[in-house]
């Protein structure tokens, strides 16, 4: 099929390519000229692991382009729109504009047949809106809402092998489904689940799954404070709960709590569409969801703050991680910069490390001191903070380490480290909900 992809940034840029890999000829279309340029060269702008590989073979089989004018959109069948939705500017709210625009720009381009079908995720109600401006701006043309779920660091896993499919189509919509079908025929024959369904109910699977997830890791962070406060161990209770098969394992990891471009701003765009629908209250939930997970942060500090003695003024803290997640250089809400920017605020001569976020966090916050690897911000540290759990860091040797810091002291943010081994060997460890 040939299919246009509008939007390249990071869902955009992995489902283009992921199309070309599923059999389709595919042109993606951003209006910013310097991601069109390097993704055109086979480089993406952001780090994600297999797709530098991907995006290559993708380009070499000639069936996958990059343009930054919509008109090159035309002539494709299946228009796929995965623009961003940041939460907006002082308010809790999603922002729409960039959808709207896509759409918009889109429309002039659509002929008779054509399937929009909106990926990004949008406050429920968008669907239906920007399906009557396509009926009416490009007759013919329909829209269908199909939500995406990948993770960042198994994006493109997550995109050519989804572990569902959801289809929200409008019921008098009698092409959409054999269309999507079509695009997504290598997941079917390979029995992935499919939920065809109404707009409506589409974009609330999307906020709906985000929002489990954020309270399924802001329920274990809430055992943890309980467990700091009797003495308890969340991770083995985590263990032990998680084997109920019902509540499952996956998702209970204590520490630092969830950032990310998802699931916080997704949280609260969902708190604030509620209260529009005047079911806020059914939400209301989710603002000790959001609480719970702030709250994480403030800890770390005042463990940090403990480890040195009380005051972290004028204390060296080597700071190891800081994207969002391991496998990502995505600092958007990260709970690790949000850290080491409050203790550099303390006054505390904080250097901050990781595999591969130093430069997205100084694009954010340029006054942060950064050093290439976790033994470099080490040296000659009062504490070491562990803040994401990359695996070069989980195999730090506590004995290599503890040759270059003034004192042996650590905080595992992520509880990913063997308290047992650290001890065993001279430090001073601390983590979050654990003894
Ligand atoms: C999330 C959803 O998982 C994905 O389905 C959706 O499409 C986009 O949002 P992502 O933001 O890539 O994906 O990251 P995810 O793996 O969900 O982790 C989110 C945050 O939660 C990270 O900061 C992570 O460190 C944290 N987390 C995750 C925990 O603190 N504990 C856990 O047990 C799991």
């Amino acid at each position: 099929m040939k299919i246009s992809v509008v939007g390249c940034g990071y869902l955009g840029a992995v489902h283009a390519a992921c199309m070309v890999e599923l059999g389709h000829e595919v042109v993606g279309i951003d209006v910013d000229e310097r991601k069109i340029e390097l993704l055109a060269a086979g480089t993406p702008p952001f780090f994600e692991p297999g797709l530098p590989e991907l995006l290559a073979s993708a380009m070499a089989s000639g069936r996958l382009r990059f343009s930054s004018d919509i008109a090159d959109a035309r002539g494709a069948t299946v228009h796929f729109i995965a623009v961003g939705t940041p939460q907006r500017e002082g308010s809790n709210a999603a922002d729409l504009r960039y959808v709207d625009a896509a759409v918009d720009a889109l429309i002039p381009h659509l002929a008779a047949g054509d399937l929009v079908v909106g990926k990004s995720t949008v406050p429920v109600g968008t669907a239906a809106r920007l399906a009557e401006r396509i009926t009416t701006g490009a007759p013919g043309a329909s829209l269908a809402w199909n939500p995406e779920f990948l993770r960042e660091g198994f994006a493109v896993a997550d995109t050519i092998s989804p572990d569902r499919l959801v289809y929200g189509i409008d019921a008098s919509d009698t092409t959409a489904e054999g269309i999507l079908d079509s695009v997504y025929s290598r997941a079917l024959a390979a029995d992935t689940p499919k939920v065809v369904t109404d707009f409506a109910t589409a974009e609330l699977v999307k906020v709906s799954a985000n929002a489990f997830l954020a309270t399924k890791i802001s329920f274990i962070n809430a055992m943890a404070e309980v467990a700091e406060a009797t003495g308890a161990d969340v991770t083995a209770l985590a263990d032990a709960i998680g084997h109920d098969a019902r509540i499952g394992r996956r998702f209970l990891n204590a520490g630092l709590g969830f950032g990310g471009g998802c699931l916080p701003k997704d949280i609260r765009a969902f708190m604030a569409r509620a209260e529009e629908l005047g079911v806020d209250q059914a939400l209301s939930f989710l603002q000790e969801v959001d609480a719970i997970n702030m709250r994480r942060r403030e800890r770390m500090v005042d463990l940090a703050r403990e480890v040195v003695g009380g005051d972290v003024s004028g204390r060296r803290i080597a700071v190891l991680g800081l994207a969002f997640k391991p496998n990502s250089d995505d600092v958007r809400d990260s709970p690790a910069l949000d850290v080491a920017v409050r203790l550099t605020e303390l006054g505390a001569d904080v250097v901050a490390t990781d595999p591969q976020a130093v430069e997205t966090a100084r694009l954010r916050k340029p006054q942060l001191a950064v050093a290439g690897t976790a033994m470099e911000a080490a040296r000659d540290a009062d504490a070491v903070l562990l803040l994401t759990e990359w695996q070069e860091y989980r195999e730090i040797d506590p004995e290599e380490l503890g040759s270059l810091v003034r004192t042996r002291a650590i905080v595992d943010g992520r509880n990913c480290l063997d308290p047992a081994q650290w001890r065993a060997a001279g430090w001073t460890y601390r983590a979050l909900g654990r003894p």
